[in-house]
């Protein structure tokens, strides 16, 4: 199963706000259509959402003919969430090669072949290091969604845990639940389920205390920015999880693919969170009118994380090479 692809002239993926309840798949043939699946998280996870601007583009294209249409196409999938360097990236690249419908498309799929290719060397290079770490069978405790549901096929840090899982290496997961839209609760134990591996669900402020009291070998997630100085940029909560991870001495690995490292941001304070409103939060479990402060992302410092593995490279501390300052 991939998570989003272009089948038959369309977008089709798979609508994550449905899961784990319902696996349905939407086709979506419109610009806007693929804007308010990503505003909304049918499509989430930094490199899905690249994927889906490369194809936006390509949509895009079939879509419309005049020029100034087509801009403001592309600005409306750039522009549709601000945090995961991916979206941007991948729209602009494909846009590059309007206005022809052929490269575009060409270029997108091009962009969801990388992605599905990172994942697997993601696995392999982030096992590698787990073992090293950790010896055989780690426990892993990991925040948010990082499978095949963020990227196309497999993930990133959780293509690790089932690479690990292949090899007869893996000592327990526990997934954290990623309060407010339970990406963790919902879609993390879905895929762990449908691939047989043992897991636990924590709430998110468990974390620390379960670290703290040996229950937990290292904490492995994603990213939706690596910035030049090795600052990871991720789900809100993964500060707190890496306080934890110094606090008992545990490693604290980022697994994403170079396309979500971005050496033009020189730092997280440089990053655009994302506040997804009050809603989210406040719910209907706060009293009506309570006003919520919702950031989506934080920003988890350079020198709490162990080290940084993407398709290409293990690394610690700058993303680009140069000597710490
Ligand atoms: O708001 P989301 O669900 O799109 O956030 C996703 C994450 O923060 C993931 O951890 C991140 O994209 C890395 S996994 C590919």
């Amino acid at each position: 199963m991939r998570t989003i692809d272009w089948i038959d002239g369309a977008v089709v993926l798979v609508d994550q706000t449905r899961l784990p309840g319902e696996e349905v798949y939407l086709r979506l043939d419109t610009v806007a259509e693929l804007v308010e699946a990503i505003q909304r998280l049918r499509v989430r996870g930094a490199p899905a959402i690249g994927v889906a601007g490369a194809l936006g583009v390509a949509l895009a294209a079939k879509q419309y003919a005049d020029p100034a249409e087509l801009a403001a196409a592309v600005h409306l999938l750039e522009t549709a969430r601000p945090t995961a360097v991916n979206l941007a990236r991948g729209v602009r690249r494909v846009a590059a090669l309007l206005p022809s419908f052929d490269a575009a498309l060409g270029e997108a799929l091009r962009i969801r072949d990388e992605e599905i290719a990172s994942s697997k060397a993601m696995a392999r290079l982030g096992a590698d290091l787990v073992e090293k770490l950790c010896g055989p069978d780690a426990r892993l405790l990991t925040h948010c969604n990082t499978g095949g549901l963020a990227t196309v096929v497999e993930g990133t840090a959780l293509s690790v845990v089932f690479e690990l899982y292949r090899r007869e290496s893996l000592g327990g997961v526990i997934a954290s639940e990623t309060r407010p839209l339970l990406q963790g609760a919902r879609l993390t134990t879905w895929e762990l389920r449908r691939a047989g591996i043992a897991h636990r669900l924590a709430v998110d402020s468990a974390g620390p205390f379960l670290m703290a009291r040996g229950e937990v070998d290292a904490v492995i997630l994603g990213a939706d920015r690596i910035c030049a100085n090795g600052d990871v940029v991720n789900k809100v909560g993964s500060y707190a999880h890496a306080l934890g991870a110094k606090a008992a001495g545990i490693p604290f690995i980022c697994v994403a693919p170079e396309s979500t490292v971005d050496l033009s941001t020189p730092s997280g304070a440089e990053v655009e969170i994302e506040d997804r409103g009050s809603a989210e939060v406040a719910g209907t479990t706060a009293p009506e009118g309570t006003e919520a402060i919702n950031p989506a992302f934080d920003v988890t410092p350079a020198h709490l994380v162990t080290a940084i593995v993407t398709d290409e490279r293990v690394f610690s501390g700058r993303a680009d090479g140069a000597p710490a300052g």
